[in-house]
């Protein structure tokens, strides 16, 4: 672990993504942005501050299921707004301070090594951008950094700037202990600006160093445009990972994966399947369309078309297309067609027929259904829970079985004898 602290600044609105959730808390991947930045900074750092402001019940709630070392520092927000004033209240243990925007998901712990190895007071990071919008731009008058402008305080020529403020710096401890109880809020937006450290630490002679940074770990979403591109990214990264693992996807283009998700041996992902949650596929293959969320699937085929939803434990099983199955558990199984299995347990060289559906729901509570082993299940049946099939045990086709439980070796049948009315088409209908 290095010696440095990083610092998260979490507290604004995001007012352009346009959302009545705090921007941090959007989701990319299946995670919080912040959550992502995190993740990487606990990789480099174990003195971790995260500030916050904007709907902070809701971004400590959400960062404590995932973390629980984080120092969260409030901004008052409302005498002191913007990236300076939220810098007021920390208390970084270490020499060197790291801030990241906390809206930068796409960073990773190897591009924040590289502002471990430089010696300065300020290192900032920078990159160029044919289209600039939105970033600060960054002045650079004889090769060093003099000051960054913010695009709603730039004038014609300075808006012309590529040059761009990616969002992260190293400063030392005390630059900040200086320059941060002098920021003003004379600008555009009448916020204390954290950029605003920059000028006011060269006019003093400080070293400011910039580290040219690849914009694509760099990206500052402030958008809903810019979070699906980032998600495009991190998307791009999550797949080709696993394919580079062994994974086999037809398509990838169209597969979606949230981190979390793992692939164990050899699996094949056809093409639009979505995985998400801390779901599990071994020695599987998943056709086309099927939706996995938060289930364990071990030498199984599912799909297409199937949707297994979470806590689905499946093993050895044949799921086949149009399938739903909810918080059960499935081994040695064939169910091949259309049905809905809830809150079920079903054992080995059991066969559901084709529309067969577990009744788990009575409308007030939620009940479950135990199959044994070597069941045969007729199509279009119903199982309405609670009930307990035994073993060897033959469901005649479109059976209503109530609750309660069949005995092993038993035939379950309960339909009408089957009337016909000779000739009832013609008179019917007068031909
Ligand atoms: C900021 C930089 C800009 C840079 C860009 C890179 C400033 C003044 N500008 O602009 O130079 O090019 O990032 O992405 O720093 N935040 C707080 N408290 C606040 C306001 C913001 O904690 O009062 C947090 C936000 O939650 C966010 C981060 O700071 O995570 C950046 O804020 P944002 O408003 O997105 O800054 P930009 O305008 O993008
Ligand atoms: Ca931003």
């Amino acid at each position: 672990m290095s010696n440095i602290s990083i610092v998260i600044l979490a507290a604004g609105k995001g007012s352009r993504m346009k959302s009545p959730k705090a921007k941090v808390l959007h989701t990319i991947s299946g995670k919080p942005m912040l959550y992502h930045i995190i993740k990487a900074s606990k990789e480099i750092s174990d003195d971790i501050s995260v500030v916050v402001a904007h709907q902070k019940e809701a971004v400590i709630e959400q960062m404590s299921l995932y973390f629980d070392d984080i120092n969260f520092i409030v901004q008052d927000a409302e005498n002191f707004p913007g990236t300076g004033g939220a810098m007021k209240n920390i208390a970084p243990k270490n020499e060197k301070v790291l801030v990241l925007n906390g809206d930068m998901p796409l960073i990773t712990a190897d591009a924040l090594k590289g502002f471990l190895e430089i010696e300065a007071d300020i290192i900032m990071s920078i990159f160029e951008l044919e289209n600039p919008d939105g970033y600060g731009r960054v002045i650079i008058e004889d090769e060093q950094v003099v000051r960054i402008v913010e695009q709603k305080d730039a004038s014609e020529y300075e808006l012309g700037v590529t040059s761009v403020n990616a969002g992260i710096y190293a400063f030392s401890k005390s630059v900040l202990e200086k320059y941060i109880p002098q920021l003003s809020n004379e600008n555009a937006q009448q916020e204390y600006y954290l950029t605003d450290v920059i000028s006011m630490a060269k006019a003093d002679g400080c070293n400011i160093t910039p580290l040219v940074v690849n914009e694509e770990c760099f990206k500052g979403i402030n958008s809903k445009l810019d979070l699906a591109h980032a998600e495009e990214i991190m998307q791009d990264k999550i797949k080709s990972a696993w394919m580079n693992a062994g994974v086999i996807m037809q398509l990838p283009s169209t597969i979606y994966i949230e981190e979390g998700v793992v692939f164990e041996g050899e699996c094949i992902v056809e093409n639009g399947c979505r995985f998400t949650g801390n779901t599990h596929i071994k020695e599987s293959h998943i056709k086309a369309g099927s939706v996995i969320e938060n289930s364990t699937v071990i030498n199984s085929d599912v799909g297409p078309m199937a949707h297994l939803r979470p806590l689905s434990h499946i093993t050895d099983t044949h799921i086949g297309n149009f399938v739903e199955v909810k918080q059960s558990k499935l081994i040695g199984v064939k169910a091949g067609h259309l049905s809905y299995i809830g809150d079920s347990e079903v054992d080995e060289g059991t066969n559901i027929g084709a529309g067969v559906i577990t009744c788990n729901y009575d409308g007030i509570k939620k009940y479950k259904t135990v199959i044994g082993k070597n069941v045969f299940i007729g199509s279009d049946s119903q199982l309405i829970a609670p009930l307990i099939i035994e073993d060897d045990v033959m469901i005649a086709a479109g059976t209503t079985l109530p609750s309660g439980k069949i005995e092993k070796g038993s035939l379950a049948i309960n339909r009408e004898k089957l009337r016909t009315i000779k000739d009832f088409y013609y008179k019917f209908f007068g031909k």
